[in-house]
């Protein structure tokens, strides 16, 4: 695997420890995403940082709302020059055109489908009456044909979607666990390998790395794979 298929999922608490990871592993990672957790408590100080060590971002903030406000927090992220910005896909065909019209050029919008916490019974009580896998598949074909760049999904959903997506979309996979390391609350997961062979474009790694007692030790081993 190359350093630039692997990210990593900076889910820390405080700027100096999200920098120090990124410092540190910027060498075995290629992009260092920064979630809801670390942006709404020093979003803009972690996000200067990154700017100032170089490395690309994945601002992971899943923006759902009316079109226009969605378009316009895109804007406001244009400043970032992220790499990876996510949006859900159920926020509908409109407002995922109009965030489209309003990415710049070097960010590539990932649409979030169906949250993989959701149990079947929790998708069907929110009315997506269909079940998880065709509403996985309806979403995925509507930000596909909304125009946005790919997909955020579970490493299961990789080969139907980079069968849907083609060569082009960025099939982007958490729920990934390097052999012998723990599950945590992931349910089904595969190693980051397998999430590759299956047609995921990168993977997205957090715990596994960040309380490993070697993490670069971790991150060669998914690289030397
Ligand atoms: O620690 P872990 O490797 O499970 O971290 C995975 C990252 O990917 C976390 O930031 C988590 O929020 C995110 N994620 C996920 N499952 C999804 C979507 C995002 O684990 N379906």
């Amino acid at each position: 695997m190359k350093t630039g298929q692997i990210i990593l999922a900076l889910d820390v608490d405080t700027a100096e420890e999200a920098l120090l990871w990124a410092k540190r592993l910027k060498g075995r990672v290629g992009t260092f995403k920064v979630g809801l957790q670390l942006y709404l408590r020093h979003g803009h100080e972690v996000l200067h940082g990154l700017a100032s060590l170089g490395v690309p971002v994945f601002l992971d903030l899943k923006f759902h709302d009316i079109p226009n406000t969605v378009a316009q927090a895109v804007a406001a992220t244009a400043v970032w020059r992220p790499r990876f910005l996510t949006l859900h896909a159920s926020g509908g065909r409109e407002m995922m055109e109009a965030a489209a019209g309003k990415a710049s050029a070097e960010t590539c919008l990932l649409g979030v489908t169906v949250l993989t916490s959701l149990s079947e019974e929790n998708v069907r009580e929110i009315g997506w009456q269909e079940g998880s896998a065709a509403s996985v598949g309806r979403l995925s074909s509507l930000a596909k044909s909304a125009g946005l760049g790919g997909l955020v999904c579970s490493p299961h959903e990789a080969k139907t979607e980079r069968v849907r997506w083609g060569n082009q979309g960025e099939i982007v996979t958490p729920g990934v666990r390097p052999p012998g390391s723990a599950k945590g609350d992931q349910s089904r997961v595969m190693t980051p390998e397998e999430a590759i062979l299956a047609g995921a474009s990168r993977i997205v790694l957090g715990r596994p790395v960040l309380q490993a007692r070697e993490p670069e030790a971790v991150l060669d081993g998914i690289l030397g794979a």
